[in-house]
């Protein structure tokens, strides 16, 4: 057999070679058909260091961040799983894929599936429809921040709108040194235990935590080594003059991340699988669920090294920076910058983050366009409130809880007592709630009532930020949207106005993304169209916040849904569903 290169966008081919591509592929069309590519992965806790501190993390195949999904669009992906956690659930999302016509492979525990028992094996199988950068990791309980997470890579069929030589995938992350229990334990009891801060930042899955904080007894048991090869200092070694597409992307469990190149711009070219009309940064914002590509070029002084940063903007940073090498080559991978670290944004400074929200618009030449009007408008208040003595997020007074029995299943199989069959109020008394004073609404209730959407018609969501329980302060929230793209219709600060601020949208070339940032006291306004069936969650990602009810569950056209696969079925109310040859 042939052997034809797998990627026309990755590390760049010799064009002889992409000539010849292209011509066997107009030559014998089977040539470029999808390809199916098949992973078999084992998951399971380890030992890991990645900032040199010891703790239980969940590793894939051995590694965290796991293995990346390479393929082309228009593949089918196969994930074989073996949970061997031994005791504990499992569910993968695969964060930016629509699951169009598996809406049941979505991977979101809850809401498309049954957990996948300790023990048990499960296969996902689902195809990679557009091109672009996404990402999976584990979507039950808080799971995500031990470790379980990964990126895809989907490259094109038809040639990109831009050129480089070469490319690099990055995911940062912040990283905790409690377990994912314990948290989660502090988060839902009544004396309430909030995460705080992270400890470190991950720049691919590497970090560096001062082990000299440590007090005696974890230093005595050797948890904390400095020269563990785990935690060595991230390098992404250049060649100089040529130009580098990095696939930057956060999965962060709490932290908005300023991330940099000493002494280097970057082209912003890509967002969530869009290509972007290009613009230039010296620091890159990130929201936890967000990917970009940006361009880089090795064009600097190339006897020296540069420091690469991640920093915690939007809260006042207490963890240090996420540091690694920029490294020029030949020199020594492992030298220092002879500079410090180039200085982050102030953590408090909205401005330049919402300038760059701004800036995220779709490419000329590949922008598709909105519908000019919706068929149904949702105002979502996000406020964090006391719900029987417990605290929570809530969307319009209602804080989110999964339900037993999986939303999917319980909708197909027309299981009517699984869940709160009253959907959740489409709006909030915005005239009275004044969202710069201190939250202190009472009659705010955990609840899984879902939003029934009418199949094939467009929907706004306006995102509407507020003050917390704490004065003074309203937070920045990354939310994600599951099974589409929306387009990014604008921001605005304050409180939205439905009959002003609609006349603002942005209708000519609004970016679509599938997480975006609702900005402190701001709001962002969201366009979609209902055309892929099934059950999709819509949430903050911020771990904390989704595990606290900060989400909420849109039901479109599941009378198209087809025959679900007993594989999700197996808990609740679908207890008996499940027959024991996996389909
Ligand atoms: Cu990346 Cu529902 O999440
Ligand atoms: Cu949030």
């Amino acid at each position: 057999m042939l052997e034809l290169p797998l990627s026309l966008s990755g590390t760049r081919m010799v064009p002889k070679l992409v000539v010849l591509y292209l011509f066997l592929c107009l030559a014998n069309i089977s040539l470029c058909e999808a390809r199916i590519r098949h992973y078999k992965w084992d998951v399971k806790y380890e030992y890991k260091s990645p900032d040199c501190f010891k703790k239980l993390v969940i590793t894939i195949n051995g590694r965290t961040p796991g293995p990346t999904i390479l393929a082309q669009e228009g593949d089918t992906i196969i994930v074989q799983l073996n949970n061997s956690l031994f005791t504990e659930n499992l569910a993968i999302h695969w964060h930016g894929i629509h699951q169009h016509g598996t809406p049941w492979f979505d991977g979101t525990e809850g809401v498309t599936q049954c957990p996948i028992l300790p023990g048990d094996t499960f296969k996902y199988q689902f195809v990679v429809d557009r091109p672009g950068t996404y990402l999976y990791h584990a979507h039950y309980g808080m799971q995500r921040e031990a470790g379980l997470y990964g990126m895809i890579r989907v490259s094109p069929r038809d040639p990109e709108p831009f050129t480089y030589d070469y490319e690099q995938s990055i995911i940062l992350n912040d990283w905790y040194h409690r377990s994912t229990n314990e948290q989660a334990t502090g988060l839902s009891s009544k004396t309430f235990v909030w995460v705080g801060d992270p400890q470190s930042l991950l720049i691919q899955g590497k970090g560096r935590f001062d082990c000299s904080k440590l007090t005696a007894p974890s230093l005595d048991a050797g948890l904390c080594n400095l020269s563990n090869p785990e935690c060595s200092t991230y390098v992404q070694t250049v060649i100089p003059g040529k130009t580098y597409r990095l696939r930057v992307a956060s999965l962060t469990a709490l932290s908005a991340l300023s991330f940099q190149i000493e002494g280097h711009n970057m082209t912003v070219v890509e967002a969530d699988g869009h290509y972007v009309e290009p613009f230039v940064v010296q620091n890159l914002f990130l929201y936890s669920g967000e990917t970009y590509s940006v361009l880089v070029k090795a064009d600097r002084d190339r006897s020296r090294n540069y420091w690469i940063t991640s920093n915690v903007v939007s809260r006042n940073r207490t963890t240090p920076p996420g540091l690694g090498i920029f490294n020029y080559y030949p020199n020594h991978p492992r030298r220092s910058p002879p500079s410090t670290p180039p200085s982050p944004p102030a953590w408090d400074d909205v401005e330049p983050r919402l300038a760059q929200s701004l800036a995220i618009k779709a490419r000329s030449g590949s922008v598709i366009q909105p519908p000019p009007t919706s068929d149904r408008v949702i105002v979502l208040l996000n406020t964090q409130n006391t719900i029987d003595g417990y605290r929570r997020w809530s969307v319009n007074n209602v804080s989110l809880t999964l339900p037993r029995t999986p939303f999917l299943v319980a909708l197909k199989h027309n299981i009517t007592d699984a869940f709160d069959q009253t959907p959740p109020p489409d709006g909030y008394d915005s005239l009275g709630y004044d969202i710069f004073k201190v939250a202190n609404n009472t009659n705010a209730t955990s609840n899984n009532g879902i939003y029934r959407l009418k199949f094939n018609t467009t929907v706004d969501i306006v995102l509407q930020n507020a003050n917390t329980m704490n004065k003074n302060n309203s937070e920045t929230h990354p939310w994600h949207l599951h099974g589409h793209d929306f387009w990014v219709l604008g921001y605005g600060k304050g409180k939205f106005d439905v009959n002003r601020d609609p006349k603002k949208y942005n209708l000519v070339n609004p970016i679509m993304k599938n997480t975006v940032a609702v900005h402190p006291y701001g709001w962002t306004a969201l366009r979609f169209r209902t055309e892929n069936p099934g059950v999709w969650t819509f949430h903050c990602h911020i771990e904390a916040h989704f595990y606290m009810g900060m989400g909420v569950i849109f039901e479109e056209g599941i009378e198209r849904v087809g025959k679900l696969p007993s594989s999700i079925m197996g808990c609740g109310r679908t207890r008996g569903f499940r027959s024991n040859n996996t389909p």
